[in-house]
């Protein structure tokens, strides 16, 4: 072979894992982004907020939305690259046990209403999704106020997660699950304890109020029953979830992210509704 061969050769072999790599990094950020836009919607705590709750969208997701509940009064942080204000020096590795576990690099713990117990289900794939989109934001400098908890928060949310895997999107029922665990629809739609704790048993039955400046909204049964989704058609479950109209008409209110689940692609609803459907019917 002509030296000249061996160097294109060469070039070549060298050339593939770099393209592998970029291919890698674009599928990860295109991931990253339709998790972020639709079904994950971090966004809709962590976009900064006009006066009247307004999400102020060019300024990303640069927090300072205020939560009022009794035991605390917390300030989504500041989730953009700036080095200052928000998380510019964290490493991508801090960002996932962060996310997924809720510890901050400098061991502290990331406070309510953060559903970090929800996060945990997020797979080593999806998470990575996450960071790489994080990472690829414009930084922008808000200084969010410190939150303050009047209860104290757990020692932890559980042991450190180690390789998580989503189960096969064919598995609509699991990989459902799997949605909902990421987009924590369980924890707005199942009734509290008055400790403030999920109960278990009544999973997906609602019935836990929201105030904000939109008055008081109540979540509502998920369930397969008569005083839930029984009735309702894939469109009309679709419907509401992705634009907040009910099948009467009725248009529902926040908190849910309805701007973001708008984005939800058709096979994610698929698999979200049959995992709805196959729920534990819950009475009222
Ligand atoms: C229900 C609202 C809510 C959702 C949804 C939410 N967060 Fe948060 N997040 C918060 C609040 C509030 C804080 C601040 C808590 C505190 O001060 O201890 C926070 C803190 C953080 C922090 C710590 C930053 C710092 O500087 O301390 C990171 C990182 C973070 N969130 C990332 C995310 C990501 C990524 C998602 C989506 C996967 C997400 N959050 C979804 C409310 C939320
Ligand atoms: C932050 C809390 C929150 C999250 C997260 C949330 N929801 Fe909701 N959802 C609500 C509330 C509150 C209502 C009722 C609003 C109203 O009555 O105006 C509601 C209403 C609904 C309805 C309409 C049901 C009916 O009978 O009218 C459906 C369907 C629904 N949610 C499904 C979901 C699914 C699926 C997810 C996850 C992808 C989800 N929600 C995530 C709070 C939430």
């Amino acid at each position: 072979m002509s030296r000249l061969w061996r160097l294109v050769l060469g070039g070549l072999v060298a050339a593939v894992p770099l393209a592998a790599w970029s291919d890698v990094t674009a599928d990860r950020l295109a991931r990253g982004k339709y998790l972020m836009d639709s079904v994950v919607a971090c966004g809709n705590c962590h976009v900064q907020r006009g006066p009247q709750g307004e999400p102020l969208f060019e300024r990303g997701l640069s927090g300072g939305f205020k939560f009022d509940a009794p035991p605390f009064t917390s300030y989504a942080a500041n989730i953009t690259p700036d080095a200052e204000t928000g998380i510019g020096r964290w490493t991508e590795a801090q960002l996932v046990k962060a996310i997924r576990e809720g510890v901050r690099p400098d061991g502290s713990l990331i406070g309510w209403p953060m559903p970090i117990e929800y996060y945990r289900h997020l797979s080593d794939d999806d998470v990575a999704a996450l960071v790489a989109y994080l990472r690829a934001q414009p930084a922008v400098a808000n200084a969010v106020p410190k939150s303050v908890y009047r209860i104290p928060l757990p020692a932890s949310y559980g042991p450190p997660v180690g390789k998580v895997k989503a189960p096969p999107a064919k598995d609509l029922r699991r990989y459902g699950e799997y949605l909902a665990n990421i987009a924590h629809c369980m924890e707005c739609h199942t009734p509290r304890d008055d400790k403030g704790e999920l109960i278990e048993s009544r999973l997906g039955a609602g019935g836990q109020p929201f105030k904000g400046p939109w008055g008081v909204s109540v979540s509502r049964n998920l369930t397969p029953d008569a005083a839930g989704l029984k009735s309702w058609s894939d469109a009309q479950i679709a419907q509401a979830i992705r634009t907040g109209v009910r099948p009467d008409g009725q248009a529902l209110k926040p908190p849910m992210g309805f701007g973001f689940y708008s984005k939800i692609s058709d096979a994610d609803m698929k698999a979200l509704i049959a995992y709805l459907r196959s729920l534990k019917p819950q009475k009222p």
